[in-house]
C-alpha cells in the first residue's frame, strides 16, 4: 500500500501488517490476555460525544502546549516503545527525526536500538528517556547518567512492567528478541523479504542502553516477558522511585499510573508529570481504559502535576476529548509504530501530519482556536 494512501491509523496497520513477519507484527499489535483493555482504550472514546460551537471566527488555530516545561507545536507525542530497528531497520532514528519535523516530544526505551548518546547528539526536540528499574543497580544509574550527560528533557519511570504481561499472540508466535530462527520464522522470513533484508542485510540489532550490562550480550534471543521477569526489580517502591527522581534532577513522570492515590503519591515523591496509561493494553487486562480514568485523576492533582493521557489514540477527536478533560498532551505507541514499519521516517511523518491535520480541522469543527478553550462544555458522556 502506498503510504499516500494511508489516511488514518488502520490503514498504516493494514501496510505493517503487509510488511512484518507475523511474530514481528503481533509483538506491535497485540496485547495481554483477552486483549480487552487493549480495545477498551480505543472504544472507551466513543463513549464520548463532543458539542461544538459554531461561527467562532477560527482560521487561525494554535494547537501547541506545554507539558513538563516542554513546548510542543502539536498537543500529542510518541511514546517510548522497544525495539525499534525491528520493525524499520532506521528505528529510531526515523521516529525522532520526524518528531523533530512536528516539533513533538520523541520517547526512547531502555529497550532501544539507537543510544542514548547518538539520539542525544542528533535529534533536536523534546527528548523522553523512558527507564526500567532494573535489579542491577549498576545499570539503572548508567542510564540515568547518559540521559544526564545527553541533555534529555525528561525521564519518565515505567511502574506498570513489575512482572511481564500475559501476551498470548507472542507465546504463540515464539516472539523473541532478537527473533529467534525457528522453521515456522524461516517461513515467514521468506515471506516478507523486503522486511528479511532490511534486517539481515544491515547494521546487526542491539540494545545499546543494556548491552554492558548483560552479561550474555543483547543478541541472545529472549521474550519481553522473560526480560521482565528476570531483569526488573520486583521490589520497587516508592522510595526507589524517588531516589530515581532526585538523582535525575529534572522533569521527571510516572508511567503507567491509574489510580488516584498513586497520582497524589506521585506529586509527593516531587514527579512534574504522570502518565496515564496501562500500557496499550499490554500488562494488565482488565485494567480500566486511561480515557476513563482520565478525569478523576484530573481532578485529584490536575493543578499540582501535568497528567498526560497514553494510549488507544487513533484519532484527532480522541486527544480533543482527553485535552477537553482536562490532561495537557496525550501520546501513543501503535499510531506511529505501524508507520514506522509499513515506511519507515516518512510512514511516521505521514502518520503525524494525518494526525496533527485532524487534530487542526476537529479545533476549527468545534469552535475552539488554541487548547485552552477546551474544557468539558465540550462533552457529553453517554
Ligand atoms: C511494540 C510496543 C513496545 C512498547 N515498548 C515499551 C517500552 O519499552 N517501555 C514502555 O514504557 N512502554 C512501552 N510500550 C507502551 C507505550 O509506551 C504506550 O504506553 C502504548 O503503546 C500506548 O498504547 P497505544 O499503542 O494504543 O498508543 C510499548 C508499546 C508497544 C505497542
Amino acid at each position: 500500500m502506498r503510504i499516500d494512501r494511508c489516511n488514518n491509523v488502520n490503514d498504516f496497520r493494514a501496510a505493517a501488517k503487509k510488511r512484518l513477519p507475523a511474530p514481528v507484527f503481533h509483538y506491535i499489535d497485540g496485547a495481554a490476555d483477552d486483549e480487552l483493555t487493549y480495545r477498551r482504550n480505543t472504544e472507551a472514546y466513543g463513549r464520548c460525544d463532543l458539542v461544538p460551537n459554531v461561527l467562532a471566527g477560527v482560521e487561525a488555530v494554535d494547537i501547541s502546549t506545554t507539558v513538563m516545561g516542554q513546548r510542543l507545536a502539536m498537543p500529542l507525542f510518541c511514546s517510548p516503545t522497544a525495539l525499534q530497528r525491528l520493525f524499520h531497520h532506521k528505528g529510531e532514528r526515523a521516529v525522532g527525526n520526524a518528531a523533530a519535523k512536528f516539533g513533538t516530544m520523541f520517547g526512547v526505551s531502555s529497550l532501544g536500538t539507537v543510544s542514548i548518546e547518538e539520539i542525544g547528539a542528533a535529534i533536536r526536540t523534546p527528548k523522553m528517556f523512558q527507564l526500567y528499574f532494573h535489579k542491577d543497580r549498576g545499570l539503572t544509574n548508567s542510564m540515568i547518567e547518559r540521559c544526564i550527560a545527553a541533555k534529555f528533557e525528561v525521564l519518565a519511570l515505567t511502574v506498570d512492567t513489575i512482572t511481564g504481561g500475559n501476551r498470548e499472540r507472542d507465546l504463540r508466535t515464539g516472539f523473541t528478541s532478537p527473533p529467534r530462527l525457528t522453521p515456522a520464522s524461516l517461513v515467514s522470513f521468506a515471506l516478507h523479504p523486503t522486511w528479511t533484508f532490511d534486517y539481515f542485510g544491515r547494521e546487526p540489532f542491539s540494545l545499546p542502553q543494556l548491552k554492558d550490562y548483560v552479561k550474555e550480550g543483547t543478541n541472545v534471543a529472549i521474550s519481553v516477558g522473560e526480560y521482565f521477569s528476570t531483569m526488573l526489580d520486583q521490589s520497587m517502591n516508592w522510595h526507589d522511585a524517588e531516589a530515581v527522581r532526585v538523582k535525575w534532577g529534572g522533569q521527571f513522570c510516572l508511567k503507567g499510573i491509574m489510580s488516584v492515590p498513586d497520582a497524589k503519591r506521585a506529586v509527593d515523591i516531587g514527579a512534574t508529570g504522570i502518565m496515564v496509561s496501562n500500557h496499550g493494553g499490554r500488562q494488565l487486562d482488565g485494567s480500566r481504559s486511561s480515557f476513563d480514568q482520565l478525569a478523576e485523576i484530573v481532578d485529584a492533582v490536575g493543578d499540582k502535576i501535568d497528567v498526560i493521557c497514553d494510549g488507544g489514540i487513533r484519532r484527532g477527536t480522541h486527544v480533543l476529548k482527553a485535552l477537553s478533560l482536562g490532561a495537557k498532551a496525550c501520546s501513543g505507541g501503535r499510531f506511529y509504530l505501524y508507520a514506522l514499519a509499513a515506511a519507515g521516517e516518512a510512514g511516521v511523518e505521514k502518520a503525524l501530519g494525518n494526525l496533527r491535520s485532524e487534530i487542526e480541522r476537529d479545533m476549527k469543527l468545534l469552535g475552539c482556536t488554541a487548547i485552552s478553550q477546551l474544557s468539558r462544555e465540550n462533552l457529553r458522556f453517554r
